[in-house]
C-alpha cells in the first residue's frame, strides 16, 4: 500500500500563551500545498515493526521515534484486535525535515493510512485523525488536506471554502529548526495572545472564498515569525528576496525556517523561483500549488 500526503503552509498562524499542558493555544489557517511524501507500507512478520527513510531524509532516524513507525504501532495497539500485526515501511521523503512544514506529520498521517489499508481495519477517517492529533497537531491536517482552520492545538478542524489555485513559491534552508525551540523562544519574547485576540480576521477568509491572490497577500500572517527570526535572523534577507523578485508576500512557514512566498501566477512563481536559488543560504526552491487533498491512497504501480 502506497500513500503521499501533503506538507501545508500556515496562512494565518495567531498563538495564545503557553497552556498548562505544554501546548500553546492557536488559531491555525492551513493550506496543503503539492510537495508529498510518499509511505509504502509492506507486509511483515507478526510483532515486526521496520522503517526505513529514503529521499530528503538526512537527519531522520529509523529507530523507535520515529513519527511513521510510532504510527503504525499506535494503529496496531488500539484498532489491531488480538491479531499480533507486523509492517515494513518505506518513507519517501520531499517535505523538509524540521522545515516548519509539517512533514512528520505528513509520515505519520500516510502511515496510518497506509496500515489501515494493509491490515483492512475498519477505521473511520474521524477515529485516524483522533489518533493522529496524539502523535503530532498537524497530523489531522494532513490526513484530512484542502484549507482548514486548526483551533485547540492546530488539532481540531473546519474545513474551509476556497476557489481556485494558489501558486507558491517554497525557499528551503541550509538548517533546519526545532518547533519546540521557536515556542521557547516566542514565550521569552512574551507575545502570547489573550483568547479573545484568537481570531481570524473576515477579510482573510473572503480572500480565500473568492481565490484573490492579491487580497489574501495582505493578510497572510504569522506570530511564529519574529521568534524565528530571532533565531535565524539570516531568513529575514530570504523573505525580503522574494518580495524584490516580485512575490505578492512572504512569510516564515510555521515555525520555519523554509519561507513561503505567494505570487499572483504561474508564470510570476516561475520568475521568482528561478531568482531565489542563488540566495545565500537558500537550499533548495519549489514551485507548488495549494490547496491539494489530504493523505490519499496511490496505485501500487505509481
Ligand atoms: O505536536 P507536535 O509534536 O507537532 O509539536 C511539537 C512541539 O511544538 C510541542 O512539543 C510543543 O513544544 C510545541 N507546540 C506548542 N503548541 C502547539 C503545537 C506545538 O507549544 N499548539
Amino acid at each position: 500500500m502506497r500513500v503521499r500526503a501533503p506538507a501545508k503552509i500556515n496562512l494565518a498562524l495567531l498563538v495564545g500563551r503557553l497552556g498548562d499542558d505544554g501546548y500553546h493555544p492557536l488559531v491555525n489557517l492551513f493550506q496543503a500545498v503539492s510537495l508529498l511524501d510518499d509511505v509504502l507500507a509492506a507486509p511483515a512478520e507478526p510483532g515486526c515493526f521496520t522503517v526505513t527513510m529514503t529521499g530528503e531524509s538526512a537527519g531522520v532516524g529509523e529507530g523507535p521515534d520515529n513519527l511513521a513507525l510510532r504510527a503504525a504501532r499506535l494503529l496496531a495497539e488500539e484498532h489491531g484486535g488480538d491479531e499480533p500485526l507486523g509492517v515494513a515501511l518505506t518513507v519517501r521523503k520531499t517535505i523538509p525535515v524540521a522545515g516548519g512544514m509539517a512533514g512528520g506529520s505528513a509520515d505519520a498521517a500516510a502511515a496510518l493510512l497506509a496500515c489501515s489499508v494493509l491490515w483492512d481495519l475498519d477505521v473511520a477517517p474521524d477515529q485516524l485523525a483522533a489518533l493522529g492529533s496524539r502523535l503530532g497537531a498537524d497530523v489531522p491536517f494532513a490526513l484530512l488536506g484542502g484549507t482548514a482552520l486548526g483551533t485547540g492545538r492546530g488539532d481540531v478542524l473546519a474545513p474551509v471554502l476556497t476557489s481556485g489555485t494558489f501558486h507558491w513559491v517554497l525557499a528551503v534552508a541550509e538548517e533546519g529548526l526545532s518547533t519546540p525551540a521557536v515556542y521557547t523562544r516566542f514565550d521569552e519574547l512574551g507575545r502570547g495572545r489573550r483568547p479573545e485576540e484568537l481570531d481570524v480576521p473576515d477579510e482573510l477568509m473572503n480572500a480565500l472564498r473568492t481565490g484573490d491572490a492579491r487580497a489574501l497577500a495582505g493578510q497572510l500572517h504569522n506570530d511564529l515569525a519574529e521568534a524565528a527570526l530571532d533565531l535565524r535572523p539570516d531568513l529575514s534577507r530570504t523573505l525580503e528576496r522574494g518580495r524584490e523578485l516580485g512575490a505578492l508576500a512572504s512569510l516564515v512557514s510555521g515555525s520555519g525556517p523554509t519561507c513561503a512566498f505567494l505570487c499572483e501566477d504561474e508564470s510570476a512563481a516561475i520568475d521568482v523561483s528561478t531568482q531565489l536559488a542563488s540566495t545565500p543560504g537558500v537550499q533548495a526552491v519549489r514551485r507548488v500549488l495549494g490547496p491539494v487533498h489530504g493523505a490519499r491512497l496511490v496505485s501500487p504501480t505509481h
